[in-house]
């Protein structure tokens, strides 16, 4: 299985409740390294932007408003399987559903602020890292 990358993103909510550090502890207590990390404050295109497929989703306005409503951490991540093992870690997109122990089990309020983001597969995965980290801002940090 080869080194993969995922984009996670630490959305508004889990910065509002001061939980940066412990979610990034768990992240890193499950063996991702991350490439890189900031703290940005997306405007509502850029969110409607990041979230384009959903785009005519019943969601999409509540979703592309909570994510503009204040800043949110991007980080790219890397580890062997790092997609689907970060979708793992994260557990399912509805809290009430996700298992025992993930970010979002302990976290999470609901469906729509769910805490955190993670790509749904390698492709999307490289598209939503260049949406926010120019290959500057990608250099191999543990080499
Ligand atoms: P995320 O992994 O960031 O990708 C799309 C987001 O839409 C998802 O997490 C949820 O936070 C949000 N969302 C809100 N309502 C729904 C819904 N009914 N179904 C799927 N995603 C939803």
């Amino acid at each position: 299985m080869a080194v993969e990358r995922t984009l996670a993103i630490l959305k508004p909510d889990c910065v509002r409740k001061d939980l940066i550090g412990a979610v990034v502890k768990q992240i890193q207590e499950n063996e991702f390294k991350i490439v890189s990390l900031k703290m940005v404050r997306l405007s509502k295109e850029g969110a409607e932007g990041f979230y384009e497929v959903h785009r005519g989703r019943p969601f999409f306005e509540d979703l592309t408003v909570f994510m503009s409503s204040g800043a949110c951490v991007p980080m790219v991540l890397e580890k062997e399987n790092a997609v689907s093992d970060f979708r793992k870690l994260i557990g399912a997109t509805d809290p009430a559903e996700a298992e025992h122990g993930t970010v979002r089990k302990l976290y999470a309020d609901s469906k729509g602020e769910n805490i955190v983001h993670g790509s749904d597969s390698p492709e999307n995965a490289g598209i939503e890292i260049a949406y926010f980290f120019p290959i500057s801002e990608l250099v191999q940090m543990h080499k």
